[in-house]
């Protein structure tokens, strides 16, 4: 590979590993979604691998701290929304209530066995990220992109 080749592919993201039926069409919704589910897995696999320094001490904590950013993204986006005041209002709500049940989890590791919590957790994060992007997200890329935020693209 020549110093060229090397330097351009540097700069290529990892593929996006979400289907058509989850991408929205919004592109920086579309990467958080990915990076998510890679955060997903990733404590998974650390978890799987018994290291729960890892899954529990650092990558837990970066999740809940990157779903709250990635939540606080969409909202913003949303804002510019028009006439869409009970859309944004039910959005809002789930995500709210995601967060909620997602902080109960967390704060269960301290008293909880840590296998039962790992597969509330990661039911709670597969399942319920897929149904909100496949429903709720999936209509806010189509009103954004409907309302003409063509620079959603940029
Ligand atoms: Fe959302
Ligand atoms: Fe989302």
């Amino acid at each position: 590979m020549s110093a060229s080749e090397r330097s351009s592919s540097s700069l290529v993201r990892r593929p996006n590993v979400l289907t058509g039926a989850l991408l929205t069409g919004v592109r920086s919704i579309d990467m958080q979604h990915s990076e998510l589910f890679e955060l997903i897995e990733a404590f998974e696999s650390a978890h799987a691998a018994g290291d729960l320094a890892t899954a529990v001490g650092t990558l837990l904590p970066h999740l809940e701290a990157y779903v709250v950013f990635h939540f606080s993204e969409e909202e913003q986006l949303m804002s510019s929304l028009v006439n869409e005041a009970s859309y944004i209002q039910m959005h809002l709500a789930q995500h709210q209530s995601f967060k909620d049940s997602l902080q109960r989890i967390c704060a269960g590791f301290n008293v909880k066995d840590d296998e039962v919590i790992v597969e509330e957790l990661t039911a709670l994060l597969r399942s319920w990220l897929t149904q909100h992007i496949a429903t709720t997200d999936m209509s806010l890329g189509q009103k954004l992109l409907a309302q003409g935020s063509h620079k959603l693209w940029k």
